[in-house]
């Protein structure tokens, strides 16, 4: 079976995308997924964790001007079932210059050449609804929206459905909203009473949620997934949960 392609996104900055991307992708290596993490933001923040991304000579960028091909770019990380198709700076310099009928496609053509080596392959999408986060919801099966509850916008989720809407009518109609992942929660009771009923109108929402913690940015400064570095801390535990419940949501 070729791999389920799961795309993080949400148009806005700093919600959790690649948070919830890097611990998603390690957090199903763990599981025994053979598992991909494709960089798909010029920012490189997934890339940073795995890979030293000032001396990558080979990322992303590479395949919008067909200089390399996706086997070409992926490199190993230090997690064992867990590869990186990493991106940095570079990827925001070919966006213009390659608008032609292809652009769109570029990352689907590329997964289709290696989605029978992997189980999973989790995609970080930039903060916005550039041709890159196109590319990425056109080559995934699944999109998660990870979103903070206490600081969303009824807009910002308006835009993100109508743009999944849209690649869905002309694009990929296989796409399928997997559901939101509400992120960096300080409280519970607001979450329940006033915020979910409002974003359940949009999307589905996960069960799990994950609560802010001072481990998270620890986890990036550090250079490693959560998962990796204090398994025993609440927010680690609820990506763990999160990670069951989205091998629930692809098996169905
Ligand atoms: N659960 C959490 N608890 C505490 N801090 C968090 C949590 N999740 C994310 N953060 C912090 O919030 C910031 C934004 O998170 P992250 O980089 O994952 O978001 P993003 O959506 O990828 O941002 P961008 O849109 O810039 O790509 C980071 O500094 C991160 O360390
Ligand atoms: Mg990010």
């Amino acid at each position: 079976m070729p791999a389920a392609i799961i795309a993080i996104a949400n148009q806005k900055g700093g919600e959790g995308k690649t948070t919830t991307a890097i611990n998603l992708a390690h957090g199903l290596s763990l599981t025994g997924k053979n598992t991909l993490l494709v960089d798909m933001d010029p920012q490189g923040n997934s890339s940073g964790i795995f890979a030293d991304v000032e001396n990558l000579t080979k990322t992303v960028a590479d395949l919008f001007t067909k200089k390399h091909t996706a086997e070409e770019i992926i490199v190993r990380t230090k997690y064992e079932k867990l590869d990186l198709m990493p991106a940095k700076i570079s990827l925001a310099e070919v966006e213009l210059s390659t608008l032609n009928v292809d652009a769109p496609y570029v990352m689907r053509d590329a997964l289709d050449s290696v989605k029978n080596k992997y189980d999973t392959i989790v995609i970080d999408c930039p903060p916005s609804l550039s041709i890159f986060t196109i590319n990425a919801l056109g080559s995934a099966g699944y999109v998660v929206i990870p979103l903070q509850a206490e600081k969303f916008s009824i807009d910002g989720i308006k835009g993100l459905q109508g743009t999944i809407e849209g690649i869905k009518r002309r694009i990929n109609p296989d796409l399928k909203i997997l559901g939101a992942l509400i992120t960096q929660l300080k409280s519970n009771t607001v979450l329940t009473k006033t915020i979910l009923p409002v974003i359940q109108n949009y999307f589905p929402v996960f069960e799990t949620s994950i609560s802010t913690g001072v481990a998270v940015g620890e986890s990036h400064l550090s250079r490693r997934s959560l998962l990796d570095y204090n398994p025993s801390v609440k927010q680690a535990k609820e990506y763990q949960s999160f990670v069951r419940e989205v091998l629930n949501g692809i098996k169905k």
